[in-house]
Order: structure tokens, then C-alpha cells, then sequence
């Protein structure tokens, strides 16, 4: 079996710091020597990567992605292909993306046909979730067989009344099948109805640019859906994850319910945590770059997710990648802020933009590898085969160099997307060498992977409840 070692680097986890050497073989962790046991001294190998003056951390898992979604009157640009192979030179080794139930149809049907487009496409591993639009007898059913095999996990929607809105009696009956199945129940936790009321009486004020998007999209209607959907989850005796949060009181509802002892669980995004409604102002049509709901908000709110993070009210960092070019796609709403496709691109951008808040002394290191990689793997049931650096663990390794510099841009990115989200910010840190299960993946500015190396995980149910 092929062995690998990796020699000289700083091994951070989420549990711990250690200079240490990583023994890889064929696509497994299978030791770590501490420098000075001479442990390591003994190990012969194929192949010895130098990671001296470097990070040696788990590959990022990326627990919301939305590659090839159908949405807005159009598909968000990244393929399964374009889209893993950005990941992964951005330190991201599992992603977990969304099969999609269309209202009459069966959640079968949608978990085939995103098995269909990612098979033999993806350069790194990836699962899904299923996003649940049609709440029928028929679908609760299905909901089990698909635990049973794997996906385990349910977003349902608040918001998008005639998408994927469900209203509070079937999300209700959801979380009480997932009460029973294990199924874990992921909320897009927006008041929808009230919403698109505003939405309306805006569009007939006048108000038509990207801008306003932000406007509507109230933050007292994440709140009370946030509000709304753990008390929901209360009354079901379920527990309730919800996604891309960017409101400072939805992350005080998430705390208090906490504080009482719930399973409640919160996820945000480095758009929440680097880019405000200043974004959503640029001039002209530049402001449709920074669609995406739940919306981002004024910069004031940045404080309290950033607590929210340190505190562990808020546990994961996914990015919601769902991108659009500005060019034909973003351009849809031009003159109607409703029609610009929701959704940011940043699948890229997560691992280094998590670093540079460990660089401004926001974060430990080692919470970065939480909230990137542990955490994700154990909240959606991959840990620890993903999400740490461990003996019988995966081998998705990144070796990270902490001191380079980089700029964000369209110009370099690997996304399929005609910007960046974060052009010409910054940062400092970036990714040398990425191991994906063994196999080096990224190699100081090459891409050595493939379309078809990345490979279907199912999942277990979610870890935090054990
Ligand atoms: O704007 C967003 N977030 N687009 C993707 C769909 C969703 O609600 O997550
Ligand atoms: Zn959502
Ligand atoms: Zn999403």
C-alpha cells in the first residue's frame, strides 16, 4: 500500500496542537509521532512531503453547498465538477450539498437525480442532505428509508412561498419524523409570507434595486421564524439546525434556547461574518453580487456572530456557495431586486477566510479547525472518518502555509463565476499541499486531481445527540 509522510509540520485539530509527523497509508491516517518520541524515525515511505513551517489540518468540510442548484429562473453555475475542484484548492475535502424534493415528486426522485449528476463528477468526497418542498404522508415515509441509507439530514424552508416554503403544521409533522428517525431537521429560518408582502409593496414604491433585497428581508422576520421554528422544534421534541445565520437576534434566539438546555444548533457564513449591507449599496446594478438569504445585514451585526462563534451559540461555518455570474444570471433582476437568482459563491474563500479571523485574533486556531472541520463532520454524522487528523481517519489533509499572502480575486479563483465576492481583499495564509483520502489533490499551485476521485459518504445521524 501506497505510504506518505509528513514530516515537520504543526498538527492542529480541533483538540489539539502538536508538532508532529502524519503516517499515511493508501487513504488512511494510520499514525502520528510527536517530534522527539523517534517514532517516526522508523518509517519508510513512497513519498515524504515537507511541511516544515506549515499547518498540518483537516481537510474543510463544507456542510451547505448548492452545486448546480436549478433556482431563480437558473442554475447556479457550479457543476459538481467545477465546483469540488474549487473546494479543493481552497482546503476543502467534503463538501455536503442539497438533492432537491420538487413539489409533486418524491424525495427518491430528487436524491436520484443529484446522485446522477455528481457520480463520476466531484475531485473531493461529498454527501447530501435533502431538502424537503412537498411535506406529504408519502414523503415523512421516505424520510426514513433515506436515514437508513445515509442522508440524514432535512432542510425545510420558512421562506420562498410557491418554491420550497412549507408552512408551520408541515414542518411540525417533519421534525416530529425526524424526532423518530433521527433525521436531523435544517431550518432556512425566514418569515416568507410576510416577506413577499414587503417585497410587493416595495416593487410598487419604486424601490427596484439590490439594495432593497436587504431591506425586506427584515431582520425581525429571522428572528421570529428562528423563534418560530425552535419552539416548533420544542413542541416536536426535535432538534432543529438552522442554516446561514446573519441576524444578531437570531443568534440571541439560538442562545436562549440553548441556554434552556435544547438542541438547538446554528450555522453562519463567512459572507455574514466579512460582508454587510455597505455590499448590497454598491453603486449601479454591483449590489446584486451580494444577494443571497437570508440577506447580509448592517456591519454591526458581525460582532455578535463572531461571539456567537467563540461562545459556541453558533457551531458550524458552512458558505451557502450558490453561485450566479453577474453577467446573464444576476442581470436577471435588473430593474426588479426579486428576480436577481439568491446566492453567493465562496466554497473557495471558507478555509482561508476562517484563518484570516484566526490571524485578527478573532478565533484560536484551533476553534478555525472546529468550526471548519470537526464540527460540520460531527454535526452531520461523518466523524471522525472526516474532520480530524487521527489514526484510522480519512487522509484529507491540507498542509496550510500561515505566512503567505494572497489576494482574493476573480482573477485567480477556481469557481465557476464571473466574481468574487471578496475581490481584492487581503489575506494571509493559503493552502500548499491538499491529500484528499491519500491521494495529493493540490500541489503548490497544480491541480493533480480528478473528475470521479470524490466519493459518496453517507452519513450517520447527527453526533451532538449521541
Ligand atoms: O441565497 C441563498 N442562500 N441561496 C441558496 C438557497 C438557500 O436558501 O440556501
Ligand atoms: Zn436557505
Ligand atoms: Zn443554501
Amino acid at each position: 500500500m501506497n505510504r506518505t509522510v509528513i514530516r515537520g509540520g504543526l498538527v492542529v485539530t480541533a483538540a489539539e496542537e502538536v508538532h508532529a509527523d502524519v503516517l499515511v497509508e493508501g487513504e488512511k491516517v494510520v499514525a502520528l509521532a510527536s517530534y522527539g518520541s523517534g517514532v517516526a524515525e522508523g518509517w519508510t515511505a513512497d513519498r515524504v512531503l515537507d511541511a516544515r513551517g506549515l499547518y498540518v489540518i483537516p481537510g474543510g468540510v463544507d456542510a451547505h453547498t448548492h452545486m448546480e442548484l436549478p433556482f431563480g429562473g437558473t442554475s447556479a453555475s457550479d457543476t459538481f465538477e467545477t465546483g469540488t475542484r474549487a473546494a479543493a484548492w481552497g482546503g476543502t475535502t467534503t463538501i455536503v450539498d442539497f438533492a432537491v424534493q420538487s413539489v409533486g415528486s418524491s424525495l427518491r426522485e430528487g436524491l436520484d437525480t443529484w446522485h446522477a449528476k455528481a457520480q463520476g463528477a466531484c475531485a473531493i468526497d461529498y454527501g447530501f442532505h435533502m431538502i424537503l418542498a412537498d411535506v406529504t404522508e408519502h414523503s415523512l415515509k421516505e424520510m426514513d428509508l433515506l436515514v437508513a441509507e445515509g442522508v440524514t439530514s432535512f432542510k425545510l424552508f420558512m421562506a420562498y412561498p410557491g418554491v420550497f416554503y412549507s408552512d408551520d403544521g408541515k414542518i411540525l409533522r417533519a421534525m416530529q419524523r425526524g424526532a423518530e428517525n433521527g433525521g436531523l431537521i435544517m431550518m432556512h429560518a425566514e418569515n416568507g409570507i410576510a416577506i413577499d408582502v414587503l417585497v410587493e409593496q416595495a416593487l410598487a414604491a419604486g424601490k427596484t434595486d439590490p439594495r432593497y433585497h436587504g431591506e425586506v428581508r427584515r431582520e425581525l422576520l429571522e428572528a421570529e421564524a428562528t423563534h418560530r421554528a425552535i419552539k416548533l422544534a420544542q413542541v416536536a421534541g426535535s432538534p432543529l439546525y438552522v442554516v446561514h445565520v446573519s441576524a444578531a437576534s437570531a443568534v440571541a434566539e439560538l442562545a436562549a434556547a440553548r441556554r434552556q438546555g435544547l438542541s438547538v444548533f446554528g450555522e453562519t457564513c463567512p459572507q455574514y461574518l466579512f460582508l454587510s449591507t455597505d455590499n448590497l449599496a454598491e453603486p449601479g446594478f454591483e449590489g446584486a453580487k451580494y444577494v443571497c438569504s437570508t440577506p447580509l445585514r448592517p456591519r454591526e451585526h458581525q460582532a455578535e456572530l463572531w461571539k456567537g462563534l467563540r461562545t459556541g451559540d453558533l457551531q458550524v461555518v458552512s458558505t451557502d456557495h450558490c453561485p450566479f455570474c453577474f453577467s446573464g444570471q444576476k442581470e436577471l433582476g435588473r430593474g426588479d431586486f426579486s428576480k436577481i437568482p439568491n446566492g453567493l459563491p465562496g466554497v473557495e474563500n471558507r478555509m482561508d477566510l476562517l484563518h484570516q479571523a484566526v490571524v485578527e485574533g478573532r478565533i484560536s486556531r484551533r476553534r478555525w479547525i472546529e468550526i471548519a472541520c470537526a464540527a460540520p463532520a460531527r454535526m452531520f454524522g461523518l466523524y471522525p472518518r472526516k474532520g480530524t487528523i487521527a489514526p484510522g481517519a480519512d487522509a484529507d489533509i491540507v498542509l496550510y502555509d500561515p505566512a503567505a499572502r494572497q489576494t482574493l480575486s476573480a482573477a485567480t479563483h477556481h469557481m465557476n463565476v464571473d466574481y468574487s465576492a471578496y475581490e481584492g481583499k487581503e489575506v494571509t495564509g493559503k493552502v500548499r499541499t491538499v491529500l484528499s483520502r491519500g491521494a495529493v489533490v493540490i500541489d503548490d499551485g497544480a491541480y493533480l486531481g480528478r473528475a470521479g476521485h470524490g466519493r459518496y459518504q453517507p452519513r450517520a445521524t447527527c453526533q451532538y445527540l449521541d
